[in-house]
């Protein structure tokens, strides 16, 4: 009888905890001889490393230039070869493209380009065969015009669907302005004749705002998400999600509002109703990770979204970072350095971030914060590469940045495909502004230089299509791909794969405190992250010269071991390190 006692006790036990694991999505620590046993609020999607996937450029398996899913399932061993333990794909749901799938059509089906419900559970069961999770974009604040709701919403004032979007009747005159980021005139407000009335698009005109005020359009989503949750996803990256709660009473907004676009765009009174909604209705009852694009105009509205007692999201990004750099010539370090102080000290002690240098919406990392000159090219991946794996956050890195992929520079607008480059260039030419300038600016941020196919070997097109792809390929192919770089054990990509798996075995570059050194130093970044006996120091050098550094004399040099580092040498001597140009160096600190 005692025996049968203490047999239900641990049952219910084991039951109950493993439920709260699920509940809480927390890592049991299982009482295993493991460095992170000592760790508090462990969670899976903390220790995770996203690698994103453009589906569209990664590989094409039947020849019409558009790579697919198929051409995925093909790489799958090379991507487990990575390291990397979660996939995030750009939108793979049927679209007319206006956007490169933005611009959903039908949220329960798979773009034709990239091929069928069939192939994607194919590739769903490849990842979780070698243990990768995938993370799916939900484009949630906008669909296509070509969505049926939308279909039925334009139809006539009186449809059941009018009210999934949002519209002006046009006999009240023009409603006041909102601002379009990927209008020709900038104008959200497209007038359609149909029902003599305006509806809102924040993004292009095919892409109308979904109106969540409204219960029933909010219902239909949380539906979707089942549909896919259902299927086995392990997580939902929310697209533009601040966007989704908005001011609707069209009030004047003060001149020069779209500079604080978010402030009053987003972050409306709604927003975390709606996420507790969600969770309530959806998210809570899978393990799975959420993650928003966006983390609101301030550090309150960040924690707001991502605090775990407020149980609505895992973690959100930021734009800080992506804010510098944007000048050609250059940018100042020690503003990039109190960016990254700034948001980790705010998240120190609660809420996640995730931490990326680069994606499919700004240029490659290489061009922007390094130097893609062949000379300094590959040591500045590495080190950009090295300081995205020793953050706090979640490391979120775009493929094709493990080989050092660069901006293509396209001279030509007829090279570009991205409906933000467009048209911009017809607003410019509309203007009569400076157009030298304007194509000189975009080899520098325009989109569409991340999204060149990705660089399989040496071969026509990189080995990306045998048909002619969609966007050029950079000519620097060549030189630039997978099959060479993983015969040399120097190149950009087994570095990667060494930095990716210090970052997992280290719960001080994954959960430890973030202490930076020298803020106002200008070329090198230097920073230690500890977590209990385990100490790591980074030191980073963001110049193409030699630097001699001091290190801070509270540091125990003494007797350091030197973990990782992209030149052969390095060597601290009397606190003072000689790094050579890019230099990066992690050393374990005793
Ligand atoms: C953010 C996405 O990352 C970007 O690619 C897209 O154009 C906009 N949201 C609109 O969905």
């Amino acid at each position: 009888m005692r025996y049968i006692k203490v047999l239900l006790f641990f049952t219910i036990l084991t039951v109950s905890c493993t439920l709260f694991a699920q509940k809480t999505k927390v890592i049991p620590n299982r009482g295993m001889a493991s460095p992170f046993t000592t760790i508090k609020n462990r969670a899976w999607w903390k220790e995770a490393i996203v690698y994103q996937i453009y589906p569209r450029s990664f590989k094409d398996s039947n020849g019409d230039g558009i790579g697919d899913l198929n051409g995925i399932i093909s790489k799958l061993d090379y991507i487990k070869s990575l390291g990397v333990n979660v996939i995030w794909l750009n939108p793979i749901f049927s679209s007319p493209n206006d956007d490169n799938g933005y611009d959903i059509s039908n949220y329960r089906d798979i773009m034709k380009d990239f091929g069928t419900m069939a192939d994607f559970d194919k590739l769903l069961k490849g990842l979780h065969q070698r243990n990768i999770k995938l993370v799916l974009d939900m484009v949630l604040n906008h669909s296509s015009d070509e969505h049926e709701w939308f279909k039925q919403s334009r139809s006539s004032r009186t449809n059941p669907y009018r009210d999934y979007y949002h519209w002006w009747p046009a006999e009240k005159g023009k409603p006041n302005p909102r601002y379009s980021f990927f209008d020709v005139n900038s104008d959200a407000w497209k007038y359609d004749q149909t029902t003599n009335a305006y509806y809102l698009h924040y993004f292009s005109q095919k892409q109308p705002d979904l109106n969540w005020e409204n219960p029933k359009l909010r219902n239909e989503i949380y539906d979707m998400m089942k549909f896919w949750l259902d299927k086995g996803i392990d997580g939902l990256r929310m697209d533009a999600f601040q966007y989704v709660s908005k001011d609707t009473t069209w009030q004047k907004y003060p001149e020069g509002y779209e500079k604080n676009i978010i402030k009053y765009y987003g972050m409306g009174p709604n927003l975390h109703t709606y996420l507790r909604e969600m969770n309530h209705s959806v998210i809570d009852k899978y393990l799975v990770m959420t993650v928003a694009e966006g983390a609101g105009s301030t550090l309150a509205d960040a924690h707001a979204l991502v605090d775990e007692d407020r149980k609505e999201l895992n973690m959100a990004y930021h734009f800080e970072v992506m804010d510098i750099g944007n000048d050609p010539k250059g940018y100042s370090l020690p503003d990039l350095k109190k960016v990254f102080t700034k948001w980790d000290g705010s998240f120190a002690n609660k809420g996640w971030l995730a931490i990326f240098l680069a994606n499919h919406d700004v240029p490659r990392m290489v061009s922007k914060y390094g130097d893609d000159s062949p000379a300094f090219r590959a040591a500045s991946s590495k080190l950009l590469t090295t300081l995205i794996m020793t953050m706090r956050g979640t490391p979120f890195y775009f493929n094709g940045d493990e080989l050092g992929m660069s901006n293509i520079k396209f001279d030509r607008i007829e090279d570009y495909r991205d409906i933000a480059t467009l048209n911009a260039y017809q607003h410019v030419l509309a203007k009569g502004e400076d157009l030298k300038a304007f194509m000189d600016k975009q080899k520098f941020i325009s989109r569409d230089n991340t999204r060149t196919p990705f660089q399989w070997d040496a071969s026509k097109n990189a080995g990306f299509t045998t048909g002619e792809p969609w966007i050029k390929v950079n000519p620097n192919y060549k030189e630039v791909n997978a099959q060479r770089e993983e015969t040399d054990p120097n190149s950009v990509l087994s570095y990667f794969k060494k930095v990716v798996a210090l970052r997992k075995s280290s719960p001080a570059l994954i959960y430890g405190s973030y202490k930076v050194y020298d803020v106002e130093h200008p070329q090198v970044y230097c920073y230690l992250r500890s977590e209990g006996k385990e100490k790591m120091l980074v030191i980073l050098n963001f110049s193409n010269q030699n630097v001699s550094y001091a290190i801070d004399r509270g540091i125990n040099t003494h007797l350091s071991k030197l973990l990782l580092s992209n030149y052969k040498t390095a060597k601290i001597r009397d606190h003072k390190i000689a790094l050579l140009p890019w230099q990066s160096v992690v050393y374990q600190i005793n």
